[in-house]
């Protein structure tokens, strides 16, 4: 039996991962900062899947937390297969009404976290011949958004660049880039939906799926969903000063105007 690590597992696209790697029959460990809420996620699984899941809590802002969840993934006894970095959040606000502080947050978060998780893990599973890591990153990485954008362009570069160096070894990394997704996301940091239109909303169940098919493909980046990719196409061919105008009005409606 395998080992799934999910950080932020226990709403939105982690709750999803989680779901789905226990219906697969992976043991799994599951990580985030609410420990109640991730002992009622580790019985579920257990109790609808037979699986063993197992509670890590910890904060990926704090060092303690990056530590802890560093040498769960770096065991070589009792390691992790797959690596999902899925832990993240939105800040409020555009630049300069955002506090320096939440986007440092955002930054070790988004980045740190996932540098030494990724880090870690593969170095383990690069001994092992085998594995697999999923950053979850988003299409603001491919358009100018603010420490948003900027941190999951980090992990989109990143991820790809360690894919191929790791070519050959049997370790597999993958950026998962999705569009608009129903979760917490939104409502945590405040942000107003209402301005969005329904059809740019995914399910985290459909995205999660696709994206572990792209992982078994091989593929390095993806973005599951075709109207995302259709968007994705287009943003290549246009010009950076009109996209940035876009990005920054939407869903921004708390901003000044
Ligand atoms: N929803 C979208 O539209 C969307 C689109 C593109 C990309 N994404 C990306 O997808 C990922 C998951 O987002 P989501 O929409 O599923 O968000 P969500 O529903 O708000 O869930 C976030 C998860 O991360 C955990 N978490 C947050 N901060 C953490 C920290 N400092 N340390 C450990 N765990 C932490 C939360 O649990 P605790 O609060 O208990 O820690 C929760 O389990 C993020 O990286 C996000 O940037 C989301």
């Amino acid at each position: 039996m395998t080992t799934a690590l999910i950080t932020g597992s226990t709403a939105g696209i982690g709750a999803a991962f989680a779901r789905r790697l226990a219906a697969d029959g992976h043991n799994l460990v599951l990580v985030a900062r609410d420990t109640k809420r991730l002992r009622e996620q580790a019985t579920e699984l257990h109790d609808r899947h037979g699986i063993e899941a197992e509670v890590l809590t910890a904060d990926l802002s704090a060092e303690e937390g990056i530590k802890a969840v560093e040498e769960r993934v770096g065991r070589r006894r009792d390691g992790v297969d797959l690596l999902v970095n899925n832990a993240g959040f939105g800040n409020k606000g555009r630049y300069l009404e955002v506090p320096l502080a939440d986007e440092l947050t955002m930054l070790k978060v988004h980045c740190e976290a996932v540098l030494r998780l990724t880090s870690a893990a593969t170095e383990a599973m690069r001994e092992r011949g085998r594995g697999g890591v999923v950053n979850v990153a988003s299409v603001a990485a491919f358009v100018p958004r603010g420490t948003y954008g900027a941190s999951k362009a980090w992990v989109v570069q990143f991820t790809q660049g360690a894919a191929r160096d790791l070519e050959g070894s049997g370790v597999r990394l993958m950026a998962l880039c999705p569009g608009l997704v129903r979760t917490e996301f939104h409502e945590r940091a405040g942000m107003g939906t209402d301005n969005i239109p329904k059809w740019m909303w995914l399910d985290a169940d459909k995205l999660v799926t696709a994206a572990l098919a792209d992982l078994a493909r091989g593929k390095s980046l993806s973005v599951p969903d075709p109207r995302y990719k259709a968007m994705m196409g287009v943003v290549k061919v246009t010009p950076r000063a009109l996209i940035g105008g876009v990005t920054s009005r939407t869903g921004r409606k708390y901003g000044p105007k």
